[in-house]
């Protein structure tokens, strides 16, 4: 029978059906759950249990630490009832979010962003509703594993039935291999979404972006969706590239400075760009030049999007923590290419 978790310190309630994780549970229920991989794998969705019992679909030590596992911490996307449950989530914010369903797609169109990066289009059986900054997980039925991408557009009103995202080229996938060969044009895919707790939140202060390499799209989302409404935000941009060649969607994002309600600021950031190139803006890794750039927007209302590789997320979390912003302001979708 169907047990029941209540979230504190919000105290919110739903119920869980047998098989079923808590975070799928919540999500169902259209609660703005922390999560990112859903696969137990990112720790994104690890809080406290401090009532009731519960089954681990998947051994939680794989991505928690001996101490946590013995003060009662959990993951709630691997994390089943046995008994009826509190939960303990300290920044637990009452959003709606859309609970994700099964679509039936088919990859209509793809454009060439960089020498690996493609934008591609997936026509939807139906119109999907989702916030900005969300992603989709994509099965090919003859091809192993599910990826994760997330949205290179902001929301239309009443959904997208044509969903743009942004995918990069791995040696040696089977997925973007084909893709890329061309063999899976016309192709039918299953899409399961909208997945992610990336979203922008409510404020007037400054908001503060970084996007690394391929996770460009959620960032561009986000600010697409927030570029349509007047709100007198500053906002600075950074976007941490290898070279100029792996720079892209720079026409969208002079759009975005264009209809912007106030300040804003584009830095792109290359590490590996060769020394005798025409290049004149910053070298080195982004959270570098954070430090340098972002000062005049640090303040307690300030708010940070970070969307990237685990280790860049990791280094510009360490540089804007030292910079003063409260960890209940800083948003991280850790984004890996998908195969
Ligand atoms: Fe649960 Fe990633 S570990 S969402």
């Amino acid at each position: 029978s169907p047990k029941k978790v209540t979230v504190m310190p919000a105290g919110v309630s739903f119920e869980v059906q047998p098989g079923q994780s808590i975070l799928e549970a919540g999500l169902a229920a259209g609660y703005a759950m922390p999560h990112s991989c859903t696969v137990g794998t990112c720790g994104t969705c690890k809080c406290k249990l401090s009532e009731g019992k519960v089954r681990e679909l998947t051994n939680f030590a794989y991505v928690l630490e001996a101490e946590e596992l013995q003060s009662n911490v959990i993951l709630t996307c691997q994390a089943a009832l046995k008994a009826d449950a509190v939960i303990n989530i300290p920044h637990f914010e009452l959003k709606q979010l859309t609970p994700p369903e099964d679509f039936q797609g088919e990859i209509v169109a793809q454009e060439e962003l960089t020498h690996d990066t493609r934008r591609v289009t997936i026509r939807l059986d139906r119109p999907m509703k989702f916030d900005a900054g969300q992603y989709v997980q994509v099965h090919h039925e003859d091809i192993y594993g599910i990826r994760s991408y997330s949205f290179a557009m902001a929301p239309a009103e009443g959904g997208n039935q044509d969903v743009e995202l942004f995918i990069r080229l791995v040696p040696g996938g089977e997925f973007t291999g084909k893709l890329f060969a061309g063999e899976l044009d016309g192709a039918k895919v299953k899409i399961h979404g909208p997945a992610g707790n990336f979203w922008l939140r409510e404020g007037k202060g400054p908001i503060i972006c970084v996007g690394g390499g391929s996770g460009l799209a959620p960032i561009v989302s986000l600010l697409e969706q927030a570029a349509k409404a007047p709100h007198g935000r500053p906002c600075v941009m950074f976007f941490g590239a290898r070279s100029q060649a792996d720079l892209y969607c720079l026409d969208r994002i002079k759009q975005i400075e264009e209809a912007w309600d106030g300040a804003f600021q584009f830095v792109p950031v290359l590490s590996d760009e060769p020394e005798d190139s025409d290049w004149q803006g910053l070298r080195g890794f982004v959270n570098t030049a954070i430090d340098t750039v972002a000062g005049k927007y640090i303040g307690e209302d300030a708010q940070v999007y970070l969307c990237g590789p685990p280790p860049m997320i990791d280094a510009v979390t360490a540089t804007v923590l030292e910079l003063g912003i409260d960890e209940a302001n800083i948003h991280a979708d850790k984004f890996l290419d998908a195969s």
